[in-house]
């Protein structure tokens, strides 16, 4: 009897407990709609991991918060953070994109990122502040200097390094990373040590290094394997005159002369002839094109700045084939998004049935889920090819840069606004479909007459 008892008491608790967290997790999933003022960053260290399982399992896997990334370098001199591998949230959701990676530079005023080279291909985008970078090969040095919104392509293999130039303003920098190697994973290979890593030298034996470089084994040892680097990151202190002496004594073709500009040359999003641009007084929008850029067409990646006046939508469109990986530069805006796949408990459904193997079942409910989220500075939000979406800049000013993966021929469709697909229907086609009469049908696609942005107070409401 008493054993008896004890189940139901055991089983009511168990469903109680269940009943609590089904009620949280409601809770949860309610809360990110209203405006969070300052998002604060969870500590990185012991509590990430806690932060981490809460939001994978509580928050739409399409926007990732500040805290998802991971320092991956952190000094005085400035950091680097990256965000996990997309699949890592969303297994099924984001296999496509899989291989790509994307990580934040920040790096202070007179500081120098030492020469090393990626086992990855990498697209730049210069968030703020004044730099040059250096590519070096066995026969050339290119030095290019960046500003806001310049677009740089570092090939796979090139050795490089980077100075913040200005003594002021941080240099802060936007990467998607393509690794070659090995899907998803890459590595920094860096010549001269330091504490955060080893030289690559450190793999050859003291012997062939001495022979290699024909200097004493001695020698070797302190500048390769000793300690006098420890101490030293990979961004570290260089004085004006050094950046004067470096920057000098270079060649350096001019990012703003096609003619003279090289394979790789960086390019500006704001001045290029071959971006294609969208302005009014709502917004402004810079497009880079794979087709148009010899720095972009092999990866086949697009690149994109948004900046939105308070009060704006960037009105509803999709992209033919890319998926963007759009990163939040300033602002607060809201994203809404509309997803025919389903996701809820996309990483649980892993761990439970693994034996069901990599494919989940296709979704055919015919139901769409309404993506919407509050997107801040610092935050990443995607956008998959073919789901519509929309940002409406309610009340700040929204900067957002974007790397369009898959990106080569990709068409952006607008459904709202002058010239948007719809609205290009023929009437019976709108009449048949949305079963409205003929009157209804003519108004319903042509009656904004704004295009790209447009204010979030209609007109014809206005007095
Ligand atoms: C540093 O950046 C600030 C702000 O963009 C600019 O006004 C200043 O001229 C820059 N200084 C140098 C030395 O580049
Ligand atoms: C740079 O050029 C100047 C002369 O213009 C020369 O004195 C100096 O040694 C050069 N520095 C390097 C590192 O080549
Ligand atoms: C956004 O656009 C406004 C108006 O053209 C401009 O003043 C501002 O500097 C821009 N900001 C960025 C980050 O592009
Ligand atoms: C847009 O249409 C509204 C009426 O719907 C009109 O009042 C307004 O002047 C138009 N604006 C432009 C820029 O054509």
């Amino acid at each position: 009897m008493t054993m008896t008892k004890k189940l139901i008491i055991t089983l009511l608790l168990l469903i109680s407990i269940a009943f609590v967290h089904c009620l949280a997790f409601h809770v949860e999933l309610e809360e990110f709609e209203p405006p969070r003022q300052e998002e604060q960053e969870a500590p990185v260290g012991e509590g990430s991991g806690e932060g981490w399982q809460e939001e994978s399992t509580s928050e739409f896997p399409y926007h990732f918060r500040k805290r998802s990334f991971k320092n991956w370098f952190q000094s005085k001199e400035g950091f680097v953070k990256m965000l996990p591998k997309f699949t890592k949230r969303a297994p099924n959701l984001f296999r496509g994109i899989e291989n790509y990676r994307f990580s934040l530079y920040d790096m202070e005023p007179n500081s120098f990122l030492v020469p090393l080279h990626l086992d990855a291909d990498s697209v730049v985008i210069i968030l703020q502040g004044h730099g040059v970078a250096e590519f070096v090969t066995a026969k050339t040095k290119e030095l290019f200097h960046l500003t806001k919104g310049d677009v740089v392509r570092l090939p796979s293999g090139i050795t490089h390094f980077a100075i913040n130039t200005n003594q002021t303003v941080p240099l802060r920098f936007a990467k998607i990373t393509i690794p070659v190697n090995n899907p998803g994973q890459f590595q920094n290979y860096f010549s001269a040590p330091s504490q955060f890593q080893q030289s690559y030298f450190t793999g050859f034996s003291k012997e062939v290094l001495s022979a290699s470089f024909n200097i004493p084994e001695e020698l070797v040892g302190r500048i390769f394997f000793g300690p006098q680097q420890m101490g030293q990151g990979i961004m570290r202190r260089i004085t004006p005159d050094q950046i004067k002496e470096l920057t000098e004594n270079s060649t350096s073709p001019s990012n703003k002369h096609k003619d003279k500009s090289t394979k790789f040359s960086p390019f500006s999003l704001f001045t290029h002839d071959s971006v294609s641009s969208y302005t009014n007084d709502f917004g402004h929008f810079h497009e880079a094109h794979p087709e148009s850029f010899d720095q972009l067409q092999d990866l086949q990646i697009a690149v994109t700045w948004t900046n939105m006046t308070q009060g704006s939508v960037f009105l509803p469109q999709y992209n033919s084939k890319a998926t963007f990986v759009t990163f939040v530069e300033n602002g607060c805006a809201r994203y809404e998004m509309a997803s025919p796949y389903s996701f809820q408990g996309e990483q649980q459904q892993q761990q439970w049935w693994p034996e069901q193997g990599e494919e989940k079942e296709e979704d055919m409910s015919g139901q769409v889920h309404k993506i919407v989220s509050r997107v801040c500075k610092s935050d990443v939000f995607i956008i998959p090819a073919g789901h519509p979406f929309t940002i409406v800049s309610h009340d700040e000013n929204f900067v957002s840069v974007g790397f369009g993966i898959y990106a080569s021929n990709s068409i952006r469709t607008f459904l709202a606004g002058q010239g948007n697909v719809l609205s290009n229907l023929d009437t019976v086609a709108t009449r048949v479909a949305f079963g409205v009469g003929s009157k209804v049908a003519e108004k319903l696609f042509t009656s904004q007459n704004y295009s790209h942005f447009a204010p979030t107070t209609p007109s014809h409401q206005q007095s």
